[in-house]
């Protein structure tokens, strides 16, 4: 690393030092983090240290604890996430969000004050809301609607690259055969491609931290909250549903991931489908 010396005892967490990153993921992002994932905490801290120059982790958690520490804390949030997603990825509640829930918004929008507003909550690298954004542009949405697609997350690296819209070929290839042309990709170098203007002019991407207030006033039509809950806890997520379930017009969907059932249920949410929420 940068020619520095360094033997593995340098890149070691120790429990104290494991209890100030776990503490600052808990506390700045609602992030839970237990014990046994140490080694990968440790591994990921690593991005930190070769891009500080630091030669150890001791000497990483020095920082963080020193009067300069809050500058550090949005690069320790960044390589603390988890961002793994793909294109189309649980891809029912995108063929649900085009066959069920565009066309009725549509209709209810025409007949009000024309706004569609849906807000990727989480949305990572950009394949969640350029996703959704290829199944409004395939829905032919009515030239008079006001339409907007919010992508947000914590990370400002992630962020940073959906804004870019420009993904490995690889990457692409890997969304279901029926569903990847609908992404409009240009070619962007000999092994990326980027997603189509038509589908970008939806989107506007920004920085949020789920766990502090939220600035938007919605209503919202439909939010996708997915794969994220999973890191927080109890409280935490019964907060996000809440506000979620606020933000909501009447009708409006929510969708959750996989493993991000509602339980218990909640009084403002109807299970209509696989982890599909409707807004009572
Ligand atoms: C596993 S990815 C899920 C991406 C996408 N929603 C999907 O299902 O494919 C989880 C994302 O949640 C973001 N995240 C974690 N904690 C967050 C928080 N407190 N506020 C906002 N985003 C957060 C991470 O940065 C990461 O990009």
């Amino acid at each position: 690393m940068h020619g520095l010396a360094a033997d593995d005892s340098d890149y070691a967490l120790s429990d104290k030092d494991f209890e100030l990153i776990a503490g600052i993921a808990r506390d700045q992002a609602g992030i839970v983090i237990r014990a046994h994932k140490s080694a990968m905490i440790r591994g990921r801290l690593m991005r930190r240290l070769r891009a500080l120059q630091l030669r150890s982790v001791a000497e990483y958690c020095d920082l963080l604890r020193s009067g300069d520490g809050h500058k550090e804390l949005p690069s320790l949030l960044n390589v603390l996430t988890t961002n793994h997603t793909a294109f189309f990825r649980e891809r029912h509640h995108l063929d649900h969000l085009r066959s069920d829930a565009l066309p009725e918004t549509y209709s209810r929008a025409l007949k009000h004050n024309s706004r569609v507003r849906i807000w990727s909550s989480a949305s990572s690298t950009g394949e969640e809301p350029y996703s959704i954004a290829a199944m409004v542009h395939a829905s032919q949405p009515p030239k008079a609607l006001d339409m907007r697609i919010l992508a947000t997350d914590i990370d400002t690296d992630v962020l940073d690259r959906a804004e870019r819209g420009e993904y490995a070929r690889e990457v692409v290839e890997r969304a279901p055969a029926d569903l990847k042309p609908l992404l409009l990709c240009e070619p962007a170098g000999q092994d990326s491609v980027r997603i189509g203007a038509a589908l970008k002019r939806y989107l506007t991407f920004k920085q949020l931290n789920l766990v502090i207030e939220w600035p938007m006033k919605g209503p919202f039509d439909v939010i996708f909250c997915r794969n994220v809950m999973i890191y927080f806890d109890a409280p935490t997520k019964k907060s996000i549903v809440d506000r979620a379930a606020d933000l909501l017009r009447p009708g409006g969907w929510l969708y959750l991931g996989h493993s991000e059932s509602l339980s218990p249920p909640h009084p403002a949410f109807e299970l209509i489908g696989r982890t599909i929420y409707r807004r009572r």
